[in-house]
């Protein structure tokens, strides 16, 4: 099964020049397409890049595909919701085809043969272990449907509440609500190597608290997916989202998103959609992408934000906040902070009396109960959003930003999904002056129905994306170079990253030592210094169309003598983005 997209390369957009070329040409591709899946749900995704295979959580249903090709070997496991649970549901109210089965909403690799999942169980909601194989070749996918456990504080009752779980050491932490109101949520932690399986969780009422439970020892790029997805259901402060402190406690500090608002007040993007962990060279700091939302009904947009973890730590190891009572407003907190801060881990070569957070004094305890908000916010790196979609009729979902070293330096490609089932490729360039300019490279409609994308990774060494919506789930290459066009100049004008003029088409760019073999201009995408001795970009696709690139308020030579007594020459300006032509120089 195949979808069939059309890409029209969008007109060049550089200001001040003006393209004399024909427009409309599209280029369609396919993609691979997992058949008809109306209401599928396809939301939970497992990557095994080693392997080279993909899990897909979906309504009662668990699919195991190759990551080469999603219609290749597909395997699938149907476990729907138990029959008495269904029809408790419904008598409930709730909806039997979109509420009232068996939603998978956690995959996650338990050990080195068996993955757990869990599902909504139609607002009953159950786990269990799935057999896999350990090698590439095997074909073993076994679920026990007769060794079930509880998913409760493990998994969502509500097939569409915001949710996020991780495996770690065999233990499972999971932020969801642990009732079928969905009143009461929390941050849990269960399996575990311990035969009793307890749980552990955040207090309803102090939530910010998980008792004798450190998570510094955990890899911190996914605590920090954890608990930044976890603020969903953390009440604001001052309308403003709020991250929780991954390290012992539930420290938080607001994560600003803002652009200047009409009149003089900053307007904020307040809601946060998804989070993207970038790595860079330094394992602990990787770069925070956030997509932000706004809940205000007069100003509609989406943001996305970039945040560095080490100024997210830097707030965390500022002032605390204060509030004297509920008339008070929240202020510096300057008196006595008592030890160990509040905040930090206990460690064994730093105090050996404390040894878990069960043995903080009462005093750390209590001050974190009254302090749990940090008092400076997380500003974004560049002071301000790197991509915004305002006054437009849909919102980003989701993202994923992957780093390409391109000919004049590298750059953060983010591919953002929408609600209406689009998916964005853009680029933020970073200009003179710190002048930021958003390039969108391409704009796709994955899926006919425009439903939200529900999810979406990147398999870096396939060079792919998988994306999931409610009706279906489709792959597609993070490049697609032949697309731009057959000449130099279109391809140079796209400015993407991924591609360059390699003398005979747009092809996936690598770098090379022989530099002026790859035309390409990211940053200002000006085909007269790329391609002014290229044949290929004067030959357009017909032979008997000559293009000329010519910068505003400059002047440009134009041949008005043909070479054959059989021709003769006319010339048209197009501007940039215009479809219309008007025909200059007529003393030709
Ligand atoms: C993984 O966990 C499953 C379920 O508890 C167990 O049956 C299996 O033996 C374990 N495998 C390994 C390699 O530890
Ligand atoms: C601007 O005009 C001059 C004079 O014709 C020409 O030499 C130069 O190449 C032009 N610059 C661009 C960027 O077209």
């Amino acid at each position: 099964n195949y979808i069939c997209l059309m890409v029209w390369p969008r007109p060049p957009s550089r200001d001040g020049v003006l393209v004399l070329t024909k427009c409309g040409r599209g280029t369609g591709f396919c993609v691979p397409f997992l058949g008809s899946a109306e209401g599928m749900d396809f939301r939970t995704l497992l990557l095994d890049e080693e392997r080279g295979r993909l899990l897909f959580g979906a309504k009662d249903h668990i699919f195991l595909l190759s990551l080469v090709d999603l219609n290749k070997n597909v395997k699938k496991i149907f476990w729907p919701a138990a029959k008495e649970k269904v029809d408790l549901c419904k008598l409930a109210g709730k909806d039997t085809h979109t509420e009232c089965a068996n939603f998978i909403r956690v995959l996650q690799p338990y050990n080195r043969t068996h993955v757990y999942v869990c599902g909504t169980g139609a607002f009953h909601p159950v786990c269990g272990y799935i057999e896999l194989g350990t090698h590439k070749e095997d074909v073993v996918f076994r679920f026990d449907a007769q060794n079930l456990e509880s998913g409760r504080l493990k998994c969502p009752f509500d097939p569409q509440q915001p949710f996020a779980s991780v495996m770690a050491d065999e233990y499972l932490y999971s932020g969801t609500a642990s009732d079928f109101l969905g009143k009461d949520t929390a941050l849990t932690r269960s399996l575990g190597s311990s035969q009793d399986h307890h749980y552990i969780r955040t207090d309803i009422s102090e939530h910010y608290w998980l008792s004798g439970n450190c998570f510094d020892k955990y890899i911190p790029s996914i605590q920090q997916k954890l608990n930044i997805y976890f603020l969903f259901n953390q009440n604001d402060m001052g309308g403003q989202r709020s991250l929780i402190n991954k390290w012992t406690t539930f420290l938080k500090a607001r994560l600003v998103c803002s652009i200047p608002g009409p009149e003089g007040a900053d307007t904020h993007f307040d809601e946060l959609q998804d989070i993207f962990l970038l790595p860079t060279r330094d394992e602990r700091n990787p770069m925070v992408y956030g997509v932000f939302t706004t809940t205000s009904s007069v100003f509609k947009g989406s943001a996305i934000c970039v945040y560095s973890m080490v100024d997210i730590r830097a707030v965390f190891n500022g002032h605390y906040a204060h509030k004297e009572s509920a008339d008070h407003r929240w202020v510096q907190y300057d008196g006595r902070i008592p030890y160990p801060r509040p905040g930090t881990c206990p460690s064994k070569t730093y105090d050996p009396l404390i040894k878990s957070t069960r043995d903080f004094p009462d005093d750390v305890i209590s001050f974190i109960k009254r302090h749990p908000v940090m008092h400076k916010s997380v500003y974004p790196v560049t002071g301000a959003p790197v991509f915004t979609q305002i006054n437009v009729d849909y919102r980003l979902t989701q993202i994923v930003v992957d780093r390409v070293m391109a000919e004049d330096g590298q750059y953060d490609v983010m591919f953002l999904g929408t609600d209406v089932g689009t998916v964005l490729k853009v680029l933020s360039i970073t200009k003179e002056k710190w002048d930021m300019e958003e390039v969108v490279l391409e704009e796709l409609q994955i899926f006919k129905h425009p439903s939200p994308i529900l999810t979406m990774e990147m398999s870096p060494k396939q060079q792919q994306l998988y994306i999931g919506s409610r009706d279906g789930l489709a792959q597609l290459s993070l490049h697609r170079c032949h697309t731009y066009g057959k000449a130099c100049a279109d391809c140079c004008l796209a400015r993407d990253p991924y591609c360059a003029w390699d003398g005979n088409s747009c092809s996936r760019y690598t770098p090379t030592s022989k530099r002026r073999a790859r035309r390409q201009d990211v940053k200002y995408g000006d085909p007269v210094t790329q391609c002014w001795d290229v044949e290929e970009s004067i030959s357009h696709e017909t032979t008997d169309e000559k293009v000329i690139f010519g910068i505003e308020f400059n002047s440009t030579f134009l041949e008005c003598i043909p070479k054959s007594q059989q021709a003769s020459i006319r010339w048209f300006l197009q501007r940039s983005g215009e479809e219309h032509r008007e025909e200059v120089c007529h003393g030709c």
